[in-house]
């Protein structure tokens, strides 16, 4: 079966963007309506404009319908600055309330997260936790979440949490995988900006070779059933002004 093909939204700006992904996200309780929303966000800096609109609602959100889960985390105390989920916490989390589950990266405890994401997320699908929503942004070498080119990870076919070494960052981290990725309900890429042009021009002439997903990561990233779109401001779309 042909790998699905990313839907692409482009708004003028950041601004427009990000409020109509918040709207978007805001309105999912009203399609989950039996539990909570499960949304696993991305790291990275393109993200924080968005959960800094996510925490301001025109009216007040019941952010007990949503359980926010991490995409990837640097091996890094959430004190850090380089930490994902400190920067959720900040620009999101602290101000509503909603239960996260920060990825104990630092520690190497990719296992016991696989296991609460198996507690948590009741849905499945091949035995694999179903995300009703996975956030995801793309580096200027196509690698997301953490998933770069040429890591360990990207072979992972079977476990839906990794440590993964990253010898280009000199790090290791923790990172969702492609099974957990892929069996997701919804997976919305959030790219912004000039810099991010050429990636995405790159990634798009990609998209029907199978093998381009080894150059840049973010191609293997096609649900199986799920909804893919890569959300784009003008900017980073490369569509005329
Ligand atoms: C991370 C992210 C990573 C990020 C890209 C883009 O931990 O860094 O999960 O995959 O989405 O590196 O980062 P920017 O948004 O900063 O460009």
């Amino acid at each position: 079966m042909a790998a699905a093909r990313p839907r692409e939204i482009v708004h003028e700006n950041t601004d427009a963007l990000v409020r109509a992904i918040a709207e978007k996200i805001w309105a999912l309780p009203q399609s989950v309506t039996s539990r909570p929303v499960n949304i696993a966000l991305a790291g990275g800096s393109t993200p924080k404009c968005l959960y800094e609109e996510l925490a301001k609602p025109p009216k007040p959100v019941d952010w007990s319908r949503f359980e926010f889960f991490f995409g990837d985390e640097r091996s890094v105390p959430p004190e850090h600055p380089d930490s994902n989920f400190g920067m959720a916490r900040d620009a999101l989390l602290a101000k509503t309330g909603a239960k996260a589950h920060r990825m104990a990266a630092e520690k190497g405890e990719a296992e016991a997260y696989a296991k609460l994401l198996g507690e948590r997320i009741g849905e499945k699908r091949g035995g694999l936790p179903v995300f009703d929503l996975v956030l995801l942004g793309v580096g200027n070498d196509g690698h997301t979440a953490s998933l770069f080119p040429g890591t360990a990870a990207l072979d992972e076919a079977a476990k839906t949490v990794v440590m993964n070494d990253v010898p280009q960052l000199e790090t290791r981290r923790m990172t969702l995988t492609y099974p957990a990725l892929n069996a997701a309900a919804r997976v919305w890429f959030l790219i912004t900006g000039e810099g991010k042009r050429e990636i995405i021009a790159r990634c798009r002439a990609g998209l029907d070779d199978e093998s381009a997903k080894r150059t840049y990561p973010m191609l293997g990233v096609r649900p199986a059933q799920g909804e893919l779109v890569w959300w784009l401001d003008k900017a980073a779309s490369g569509k005329a002004k």
